[in-house]
Order: C-alpha cells, then sequence, then structure tokens
C-alpha cells in the first residue's frame, strides 16, 4: 500500500500542504529548514508511535497555528488521519475512514520504516538506542510486542519504586509484580529473538554487494527464569534503585559481516551501508510476513553515500512499495529513473 494524497494542517512549518505521490519513489529536495524532514516525519506518524524524531505531540502544532495539527492521508480507499486539537495538544487522536479509532489501528493499514541522520549515531550510542531500534524492527513484525513492552516497564516502574520504601516492600505484592514482569519480560525477549533471528536469516540470503552484510545477534540479558532472578535480586535491585538484569538490558550487535568488525569501528559511510542493508532486509520481511511492502522514509541517505553505492541503492530500491528520499540538492537523484519529485520551500510543496 502506498500514500495515494498526504494533506498536512498546522503541522510543524506548513499551515496547509497537500502531495499526491505516484507508488514508487518520492524525492523531496530544498534547502536546510525548508521542511523535508517535517513532511517524512508526518508520515511516520501514520502508524503507531512517537513518529521518526521520538518527539512530543505539542511540539508538532505549528506555532502561530491554531493550536492542533492533522496529518491525513489516502491510501487507495482508504482515509486515515492523527492529530492533536487546541483543547487537548498532547492527546493523539486517530481517524480511520472518519470514524474515531486507536492509535494501534493504524498499523492494520500501513507499516512505515525510517531511516534518519540521527541514527547514525546508533551503532556508538547507547544500548538503549539500539533496544528501541530493535523494538522498531520488531513491532512491524508483531504488533503485540507493543503492549508487552509496555507492561513490562509498567511492572518494572511499580517493583522499583517498591523496592524504594523505607520500611520495606510487601513481599507478595512485589511477587505479583515480578510475576508480572517474567511473563511480559519473557515476550519481549522471545519476540526480540524471533525478530533478530528471522532477519539474520534474510541477511545471509542477500548478496555481500555494497551495502556491507550485518551479523546480528541479540546480547545482554540471557536469562531463562525472570522472576526467580528478580525475587533472588530484591537486596541488590533496592540497593542499586533499579532492576540490574532482564529484558530492559539487552542489546542488538551488529558485526560487518565481509569485515568481523564491530559496526561501532566502521565508517561513518560503512554504518550507513549496514543500517540501509538492515532496513532492506527488514522491510523484505515485512512485506513477506505481512503481506504489505512498508513505506520507506530515508532522510538525507543519499549524500552519505559514494556516487556507487548511491546507483546500487535506488536500483536495490527500484520496484519497491513507496520509498521516500529527501536531499538538499536535486542532482543526487539524478540517477531516480520514475519518481514524484517535490520542491520544498517557502513553507511550500510544489510538484517539479
Ligand atoms: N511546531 C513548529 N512550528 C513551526 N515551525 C516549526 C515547528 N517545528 C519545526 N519547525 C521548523 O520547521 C523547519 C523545517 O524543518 P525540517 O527539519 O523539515 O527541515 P529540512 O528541510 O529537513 O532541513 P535540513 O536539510 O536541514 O534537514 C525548521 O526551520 C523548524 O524550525
Ligand atoms: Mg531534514
Amino acid at each position: 500500500m502506498s500514500l495515494t494524497r498526504l494533506t498536512l494542517t498546522d503541522f510543524r512549518s506548513y499551515a496547509e500542504a497537500q502531495l499526491e505521490p505516484g507508488p514508487g519513489f518520492v524525492v523531496l529536495t530544498g534547502d536546510n529548514g525548508a521542511g523535508k524532514t517535517n513532511i517524512l516525519e508526518a508520515v511516520s506518524l501514520l502508524t503507531p508511535g512517537r513518529g521518526l524524531r521520538a518527539a512530543p505531540l505539542g511540539e508538532m502544532a505549528r506555532e502561530q497555528g491554531a493550536g492542533g495539527f492533522t496529518v491525513h492521508a489516502r491510501l487507495g480507499d482508504v482515509e486515515i488521519g492523527t492529530g492533536t486539537t487546541a483543547a487537548a495538544p498532547e492527546r493523539r487522536q486517530v481517524r480511520v475512514n472518519s470514524a474515531p479509532a486507536s492509535v494501534n489501528a493504524l498499523s492494520e493499514w500501513l507499516s512505515v520504516l525510517w531511516l534518519t541522520p540521527a541514527m547514525d549515531r546508533l551503532f556508538a550510542g547507547s544500548a538503549g538506542d539500539r533496544r528501541r531500534f530493535l523494538d522498531r524492527l520488531v513491532l512491524a513484525l508483531e504488533p503485540s510486542h507493543a503492549h508487552h513492552a509496555a507492561r513490562y516497564e509498567a511492572a518494572m516502574r511499580a517493583r522499583n519504586k517498591l523496592l524504594a520504601e523505607p520500611d520495606g516492600a510487601d513481599p507478595s505484592w512485589l511477587g505479583a509484580l515480578e510475576a508480572g514482569m517474567a511473563e511480559h519480560g519473557g515476550e519481549v525477549a522471545q519476540a526480540r529473538s524471533r525478530t533478530v533471528a528471522a532477519l539474520s536469516d534474510r541477511l545471509s540470503a542477500t548478496p555481500d554487494d555494497d551495502f556491507a552484510r550485518a551479523a546480528i545477534a541479540l546480547e545482554g540479558w540471557t536469562g531463562r527464569d525472570l522472576a526467580a532472578e528478580l525475587r533472588a535480586n530484591r537486596g541488590r535491585d533496592a540497593a542499586a534503585g533499579r532492576a540490574v538484569a532482564g529484558p530492559h538490558r539487552q542489546d542488538l550487535s551488529v558485526i560487518h559481516a565481509a569485515k568481523v568488525m564491530p559496526a561501532a569501528r566502521c565508517s561513518t559511510g560503512e554504518q550507513k551501508a549496514l543500517l540501509l542493508g538492515l532496513i532492506l532486509a527488514h522491510a523484505e520481511l515485512v512485506a513477506e510476513r505481512r503481506g504489505m511492502a512498508p513505506i520507506l522514509l530515508l532522510d538525507e541517505v543519499a549524500a552519505h553515500l559514494d556516487a556507487r553505492r548511491r546507483a546500487a541503492l535506488f536500483q536495490r530500491l527500484e520496484g519497491r512499495n513507496q520509498v521516500w528520499m529527501t536531499g538538499t540538492d536535486a542532482s543526487l537523484f539524478t540517477e531516480v529513473r520514475q519518481a514524484s519529485r517535490y520542491e520544498v520551500a517557502g513553507g511550500a510543496v510544489h510538484r517539479v
């Protein structure tokens, strides 16, 4: 499924904007600050979650606007939309064919994956960032992952709070929270390992071309009986002020397969290529498993690649579902044969 129409109202730098892209490549070019990434962010909000900037909703309504914002899209004969109102700027509302719907209902219609310049720090950055990245990959394959992750976090927060109580925590209440952590944490860890295994298989079946093949593995916590582990470690966790072990400490290890080099020590361009290889493999997996090819949002990807890799990228993306790409310079995309091309300037978007 691809977007046949996208309409923004009071979203970020746009008072009003409308695009009617074709399937395949959608290329947005314009100066720094013109509003290219804002459009990709709008598309990313058509799935559950906080979008590609992971920004608070209140930040998205246009300054000097009426207060709320809307992002509306047509997918064939389905209309989906999301936004906020001036009265409730932090509450996300969703509509499917004009009827109110839950945020999670969006994942029935659309799957969206993205790659942004902020993700350049993924390999060198914190385990938490990699875990969130992995969780988005899991979520695209198993929508129930969000539920288990949220329940696990909630039980863990409640346990941390209870352990911090000065006159000791009620053991039966602690036991109930630990059982909840074990149940949902077990689901979280299993879903992650299923995704990592499926993605590994897919990666090893792809040619090791200009998109350096990644070897991936799940690291960190690999326990079996989380409830028992938590019970045994109440003292330690109380002293630390948090649960020291558990699925919330897992990490995604990524290695440049051909060089046997940890991704963190690869060059910037190599890291970009590794990430692209991962995202492309994942997109294929999602398309196969869910019968729904994801829309790809590639923010400033072309600028980081040399001419050969850029050509290879466009070739690999050819014939996929909608792929949105941005860049400051239209010349980066001359090798894209067919695309809906837009120029972004002065708070407006024009088809070129
Ligand atoms: N809520 C808001 N109201 C008004 N303007 C906003 C809001 N949020 C962000 N902006 C503005 O939107 C502008 C465009 O941002 P965007 O990140 O889309 O630019 P870009 O074209 O991707 O630029 P670059 O090439 O530098 O990545 C920025 O100048 C920013 O200040
Ligand atoms: Mg940008």
